[in-house]
């Protein structure tokens, strides 16, 4: 089994559950960490102890192979290119980049170099997305037909201290938080080939009320704040997705998928674990627990466990395909596609019409116990 030298750039409020979590799989070594800012790569460099390094460093380092981007989205781009084009294989940060002609000349770079790929979110991995996955495809309720997903909550200024990166184009509920959704439900229903939206922004600013300096400060959201969209699957499923960050409260479930012969509810998206619920042909929930499944166990966070975080899994899943000489399951592709998607909800929202996406065969293989068992280490 090959061992992949992992340098993260980018060392910002993300980046310590990539640090910790490195440890859980197989493959993976961290090697060294940098950030534009040097004094944040210097802090989790203490913490793990790695090397701190300036970017063009760690992107010289012959013991890097994979270079992990955990930077803003707006630097995505940039980093990801110069990683490839230093012949590094890349793990993204969600999105792929901030804009969907920027994600497929890093698809292209990539496949141009003849390197791997591949973007968060890779929760699908996780033993909840798997365990809805199996049951579709298992045709417990039988041919898709319809769905909901909803992000609904009021942004990320009461957790973030320093937030303005969800604000403007590249963040948003859309950008920021669809991510883990589309993926979800390409992951249950195969590729979007068509999306209408509608789009707003809510409040004409957001005040900072996360503890830290910046702590009542006042942000200009430049981006919609409430998108509400009706996604046609190319397999013939249609489904209703709201995301938004003006909305105090709600009783809505993040996913639900109705078929022929049953109903399906889904944990949230943004984590790995959680009950699946399955309703056949009309009969009580039947709530399925994920929490003894090797990627659903409740791990996060680390002083008071109350989810399953197996961020990395990703990036585990893809060294052992660089191994294999197969795509990555959270591929470049899968991710362009998610972002394509999504800017077409942006895009719709803004012109008032119907987009439709270009034809993209990227529904991930599934992740069956044993393969997931070769990526954990025990
Ligand atoms: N914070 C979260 O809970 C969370 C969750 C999931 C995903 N993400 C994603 O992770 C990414 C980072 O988010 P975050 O919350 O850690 O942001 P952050 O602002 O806390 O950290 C980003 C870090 O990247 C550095 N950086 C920015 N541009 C750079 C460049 N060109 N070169 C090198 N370093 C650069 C910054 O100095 C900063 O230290 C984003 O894409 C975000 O969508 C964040």
């Amino acid at each position: 089994m090959r061992t992949f030298g992992v340098g993260i750039i980018g060392c910002g409020n993300i980046s310590e559950i990539y640090f910790s979590n490195t440890a859980l799989f197989k493959r993976l070594k961290l090697v060294a960490c940098a950030d534009a800012l040097h004094a944040n790569a210097e802090k989790r460099a203490a913490q793990f102890g790695v090397k701190a390094l300036s970017v063009k460093q760690l992107l010289a380092r012959e013991d890097v192979d994979i270079v992990v981007n955990l930077t803003v989205p707006n630097a995505h781009y940039e980093v990801s290119a110069a990683a490839l084009k230093a012949g590094k294989h890349v793990f993204t940060e969600k999105p792929l980049s901030h804009t969907a002609a920027k994600g497929r000349a890093l698809v292209k770079l990539a496949a141009e170099k003849g390197l791997h790929l591949a973007s968060a979110p890779d929760t699908f991995l996780g033993a909840g997305g798997q365990l809805a996955r199996g049951l579709i495809d298992d045709g417990k309720i039988g041919k898709p037909v319809a769905g909901t997903a909803f992000l609904m909550a009021h942004g990320p200024e009461s957790w973030h201290p320093s937030p303005d990166f969800f604000y403007q184009p590249g963040g948003g509920p859309v950008l920021d938080m669809g991510p883990y959704y589309i993926t979800a439900l390409v992951n249950l229903l195969g590729p979007v080939a068509k999306v209408t939206a509608l789009t707003a922004i809510g409040n004409a600013f957001r005040t900072i009320s996360a503890e830290g300096p910046r702590k009542g400060e006042k942000i200009v959201p430049s981006t919609p704040t409430t998108a509400m969209a009706i996604l046609e699957f190319a397999g013939g499923a249609n489904v209703v997705a709201t995301f938004s960050w003006d909305v105090w409260k709600h009783g809505c479930a993040p996913i639900e998928i109705h078929g022929t012969l049953g109903s399906l509810r889904l944990p949230d998206p943004n984590f790995y674990g959680g009950h699946v619920e399955l309703s056949e042909a009309g009969a009580e929930w039947q709530a399925m627990a994920t929490a003894d499944e090797t990627f659903g166990k409740i791990n996060w966070p680390a002083t008071e466990p109350k989810f399953a975080n197996f961020r990395v899994i990703g990036i585990a899943d893809m060294a052992a395909a660089i191994e294999r000489g197969e795509p990555a399951r959270a591929s470049g592709e899968l991710a362009l596609h998610v972002l394509e998607v999504l800017e077409a909800i942006l895009i719709s929202g803004e012109k008032r019409k119907p987009i439709v996406l270009a034809k993209r065969e990227v529904r991930p293989p599934r992740l069956n116990h044993k393969q997931g068992t070769d990526l954990a280490k025990s």
